[in-house]
């Protein structure tokens, strides 16, 4: 059984007068335990397809199924209690708050989780070692380079062990070898089970995952 399944889902945004339509009747499936990646060109609608699947936005039409079940989400307060023991997510642009240490950065992936005091420590110091960060702990975000904040981006989405990560290009703007070492970081989550879709602009990248998915309707 597929993990997500969407069918025939319509996005459109704007005004009655000023629509665009962003996501077509599109169908899309992603099976658990597979890497899938999501190319097309910039506004085809990938970040709203990830939105969709994570819960943050809703279809106009078409339904979503998760795991065989039927995801109805009628607000925001429904959409974090769906995501949180499920979903993972890696937004564009890293997202990470400024003000806050690496450590605690990480942490705010456990946000509202079962997961409390010396556990919740062991969990965050576990997945900053495995992503070799665990020395940057105690630094802000604005002192770190591209590639550590995107890792510390990656730990806190992967931190609470969801089914699924969503990716959104989480390789853009990295040095070649940076880029490397962050897919490698992530097909080896893929490897120990967890089911990724990601979205990129690379060719190479999009290539080195199970399927490719082009959003191709602009
Ligand atoms: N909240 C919103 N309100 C109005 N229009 C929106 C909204 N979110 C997205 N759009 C529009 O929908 C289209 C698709 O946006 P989306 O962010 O999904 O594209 P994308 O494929 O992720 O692009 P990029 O590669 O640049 O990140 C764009 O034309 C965008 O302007
Ligand atoms: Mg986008």
């Amino acid at each position: 059984m597929a993990l997500i399944e969407l069918q025939e889902i319509n996005k459109t945004f704007g005004t009655k007068d000023k629509k665009v339509n962003v996501l077509e009747n599109l169908n899309f499936h992603v099976e658990e335990g597979e890497m899938v990646a999501i190319t097309g060109k910039s506004g085809a609608g990938k970040t709203t397809l990830l939105n969709i699947i994570a819960a943050i936005d809703y279809p106009d039409s078409g339904k979503y199924l998760f795991d065989g079940e039927e995801v109805v989400i009628k607000n925001t307060a429904q959409g974090i209690k769906f995501r949180k023991d499920r979903i993972g997510l890696i937004v564009q642009h890293f997202a990470l708050i400024n003000d806050f240490k690496v450590y605690d950065n990480v942490e705010l992936g456990l946000w509202e989780t079962d997961i409390k005091g010396a556990k919740r420590k062991e969990r965050v110091m576990e997945v900053l070692e495995s992503l070799g960060i665990a020395e940057l702990k105690d630094k802000y975000p604005n002192v770190l380079s591209g590639g550590e904040k995107q890792r510390v981006a990656i730990g806190r989405a992967i931190v609470n062990n969801h089914r699924l990560l969503l990716a959104d290009e989480p390789t853009g703007s990295l040095d070649s070898d940076t880029e490397k070492g962050i897919l490698e970081i992530l097909k080896d989550l893929n490897r120990k089970g967890m089911t990724i879709v990601m979205v990129t602009h690379d060719a190479d990248v999009a290539n080195t995952c199970d399927r490719n998915v082009v959003l191709d309707k602009h």
